[in-house]
């Protein structure tokens, strides 16, 4: 069959050179794709941007496509699946309607609360007064959220009622996210370990992918600025067995039950951001109607089973007694990032020496391209870079010495990329 796969990053490397490897699979095309795509042997780029949904649903028609698989959030929420099964297109990603668990925060917890699905506390708000008074009767720490799609940027943690009012005036009255910041949620600050719970769903039947955590601050030791994720583990430790099938009986369960009593088509990958506390309670912090990025590097690793067939038979609504295996090695990547990302920073800058892939390593490209058969940054999150090993220690020792081959002079990443996992292996071997 001839898949296309709609993205650019880190997240549509990693599907697409997955779904190649599938024996049902004849061509890959990702759209745009990038630098990274563009070098694997059977995945060619077509220069079709992800907003650009007619031209993507006419390049599906005319070469035949069998299954077209959605990287990112912004052509869901936009509405590309109605679109591309209005056309008898094969789509694997939900419904508009459905998307707005990832495009509407407010959506999002309205249907969460009527689901009784655990997450914070909260109020919505269009009026800024209202909204300081509020966090001035909370207090702080407090969560302030951009309702709509924000690229990343949409939440701040207010530790001050300084911060918190800034964070409402910019939002409500400067207007700085536009249309998706002109209703705010705030919400209960939680405390406790954030784990990624995503699963493949056709509607009815969920299978849960291999947990994994990422690291969403910029500096070391979680310190920083919040950005896109600096590199991800799978699995998780803190979502032992017990934990995996509470997330799947108290949120992904009801999730679709409400879904389908909503009326709402839903087959797709759905993203449970979790917050797991000591006291083992479980509160969704958010909802991704996508696979996470980087989380699907270091997922991608270990996944054995066939994810073309995967998705394909979710879009005929036959998941019922599929099952995923998984490599029992842990796998951990490490995102490259250009200097002064998550802010300004440049582009066009070349590397070189990027390690050959082999059975436990790969490369995965985000914002890179070939120009003049050199390899240049074309983005913030520029490479992923990921390894499979015994231990999640022996997985990032694997991906740190072979960031050390790579040659680039604008890059930098983080040193600490699985710390928590590291420290409880090193806690239950002594
Ligand atoms: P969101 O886009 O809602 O997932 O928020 C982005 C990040 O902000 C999350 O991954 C958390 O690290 C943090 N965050 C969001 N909501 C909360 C909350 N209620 N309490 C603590 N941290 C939060
Ligand atoms: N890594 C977080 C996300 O994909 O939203």
């Amino acid at each position: 069959m001839k898949v296309l796969v709609i993205g650019s990053g880190g997240r549509e490397h990693a599907l697409s050179w997955k779904i190649a490897k599938s024996p049902i699979v004849e061509k890959v095309y990702v759209a745009p794709g990038n630098g990274g795509t563009e070098l694997e042997d059977n995945i060619s780029n077509i220069n079709i941007d992800v907003g650009d949904i007619e031209a993507l649903s006419n390049f599906a028609s005319d070469e035949e496509i069998d299954l077209t698989i959605v990287g990112p959030e912004d052509p869901l929420v936009s509405g590309i699946t109605d679109i591309f099964i209005e056309k008898g297109l094969k789509c694997f990603g939900p419904s508009k309607e459905a998307a707005q668990l990832e495009g509407s925060k407010e959506f999002m917890k309205q249907f969460l609360k009527k689901n009784k699905i655990p997450t914070a506390e909260y109020q919505s708000f269009k009026d800024a007064k209202q909204a300081i008074k509020y966090v001035e009767e909370k207090g702080c720490p407090i969560v302030i959220k951009a309702d709509g799609l924000a690229a990343g940027k949409g939440v701040t943690i207010a530790y001050t009622l300084e911060d918190a009012k800034e964070a409402i005036l910019q939002s409500l009255e400067s207007e700085i996210f536009g249309e998706a910041g002109k209703n705010i949620v705030i919400e209960e600050f939680l405390e406790g370990e954030e784990a990624s719970f995503i699963v493949i769903t056709d509607g009815t039947t969920a299978i849960p992918f291999a947990s994994s955590q990422d690291h969403k601050a910029r500096d070391d030791g979680d310190k920083g600025p919040n950005t896109g994720g600096m590199g991800a583990y799978s699995p998780a430790p803190i979502v032992d067995d017990s934990i995996h099938s509470r997330i799947m009986e108290e949120v992904i369960q009801p999730t679709l039950k409400g879904l389908n009593d909503l009326g709402y088509h839903y087959c797709g990958f759905l993203y449970a951001g979790m917050m797991i506390n000591e006291q083992k309670e479980l509160k969704v912090l958010e909802f991704n109607c996508r696979f996470g990025d980087p989380e699907t590097q270091p997922i991608m690793m270990r996944l054995k089973s066939d994810l073309a067939d995967l998705c394909y038979k979710a879009c005929e609504k036959k998941l019922a007694g599929e099952s995923l295996e998984w490599d029992q090695r842990k796998s951990l990547g490490v995102v490259m990032a250009a200097k002064g990302y998550p802010h300004k920073y440049e582009k066009n800058n070349e590397i070189r020496n990027i390690p050959e892939e082999n059975e436990e390593f790969k490369v995965f490209h985000a914002g890179t391209k070939l120009k003049d058969g050199s390899l240049t940054t074309n983005g913030g999150r520029v490479l992923c870079v990921t390894a499979l090993g015994d231990s999640v220690q022996s997985a990032q020792a694997k991906v740190y010495s072979e960031i050390e081959n790579i040659l680039w002079d604008d890059g930098f990443f983080r040193r600490d990329i699985g710390y928590r996992a590291i420290d409880r292996e090193q806690n239950e071997s002594s």
